[in-house]
């Protein structure tokens, strides 16, 4: 009986070892162990050992058994494990992988590449001036007088600098006009520039940021009249908001141009009507006007000879007019929240 035991111990352990998948050593714990197993089996002959022998039989059966179990317990782990293994060596490499999560650029930069590619249609030059500038390119030579109130500390950002006695002091540009003496002073006309760049203001609420970009037009030629301030509006308004959209110019004052126009476009939602998102059917844009002869004398062009259109608007502004947003605080576009950037 005892060798017997031992020989059922043996032959399992190698069942066991050598099974190569769960349902194979599921087969051999019941070769073994099952209701007739041939442990199972044996242990039932127990009872017919003589008496002084059972008991040491019986201890060895047991161990036998736990041996048994044991070693099937371990050899099912090893198998899950390499299960696992065999999974990683089954994947496919070629197979494409998971794309990481890609960003898009900010809808400010999507908007001015949009802007840019308009204008260059109509033959503008993207340029770029200095967003520090000198108090005479943003005020003086555009025919501000020293006591307007864009000047004033609280409207403007003045950067602690020597004061120059031809340039004043420096400021962060409160405006992209200031281009429009730098462009005079870089090429001769005809000119047709546009200047994109971030402005500066003192101000900070829902519908204003410190920081914010606008777009600045120039076209200085021979013979050039509002028609064609007219004609390049309707062309940017219906490129940029779409065909149904429609441009209207309102006499308005600016410093630097004379007659001075503000700019509106037909609302995108009741299309000219007058719904609550507009007034009256029209949503203010920026402004524009003809170039003052004073500013055409400040950047060395004769007035007699040459005349020009100019136009100034916030590219936040019109990307918002464009996507008919409601965007509560104007300051989301620039708080980096994705929640918010993603959405577009
Ligand atoms: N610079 C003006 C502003 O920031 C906008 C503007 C108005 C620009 C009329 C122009 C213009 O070129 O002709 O409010």
């Amino acid at each position: 009986m005892e060798d017997e035991l031992i020989g059922i111990k043996n032959a399992a352990l190698t069942f066991i070892l050598e099974a190569i998948d769960p349902k194979e050593l599921e087969e051999t714990k019941l070769q073994f162990l099952g209701k007739s197993g041939k442990l199972t089996l044996a242990i039932k002959e127990i009872s017919s050992v003589p008496k002084e022998k059972r008991k040491e039989i019986g201890m060895l059966a047991n161990e036998v058994k736990q041996t048994i179990e044991q070693t099937i317990k371990d050899q099912e782990q090893v198998l899950s494990k390499q299960k696992k293994s065999n999974l990683i060596e089954k994947i496919d490499v070629t197979n494409p992988g998971i794309k990481p999560a890609l960003g898009h650029l900010h809808l400010i930069t999507q908007a001015i590449d949009e802007i840019t590619q308009i204008f260059e249609h109509l033959g503008f030059n993207r340029v770029r001036y200095s967003e520090v500038d000198w108090d005479y390119y943003a005020f003086t030579a555009l025919n501000f007088p020293k006591d307007h109130p864009a000047r004033d500390e609280w409207e403007t950002f003045f950067i602690k600098s020597q004061e120059n006695p031809k340039n004043g002091k420096m400021v962060l540009i409160p405006h992209t006009s200031s281009g429009q003496i730098r462009e005079m002073e870089r090429v001769k006309p005809p000119i047709r520039m546009l200047n994109i760049a971030k402005c500066y203001r003192r101000q900070s609420d829902v519908s204003h940021t410190p920081m914010f970009h606008q777009f600045e037009g120039l076209v200085i030629d021979k013979n050039i009249s509002i028609t064609h301030l007219k004609g390049t509006l309707e062309y940017f308004v219906k490129s940029y908001f779409g065909e149904k959209r429609k441009s209207r110019i309102r006499p308005y004052h600016f410093q630097f141009t004379e007659p001075s126009f503000e700019v509106d476009v037909s609302c995108g939602v009741c299309l000219g009507i007058g719904c609550k998102l507009c007034k009256a059917g029209w949503l203010e844009m920026g402004g524009a006007g003809m170039v003052h002869p004073s500013v055409l004398k400040a950047g060395g062009i004769d007035s007699k000879e040459y005349t020009g259109f100019a136009f100034g608007w916030g590219v936040e502004r019109v990307l918002m007019m464009k996507e008919d947003m409601e965007i509560d605080d104007l300051r989301l576009l620039y708080s980096n929240d994705l929640r918010f950037l993603e959405q577009f």
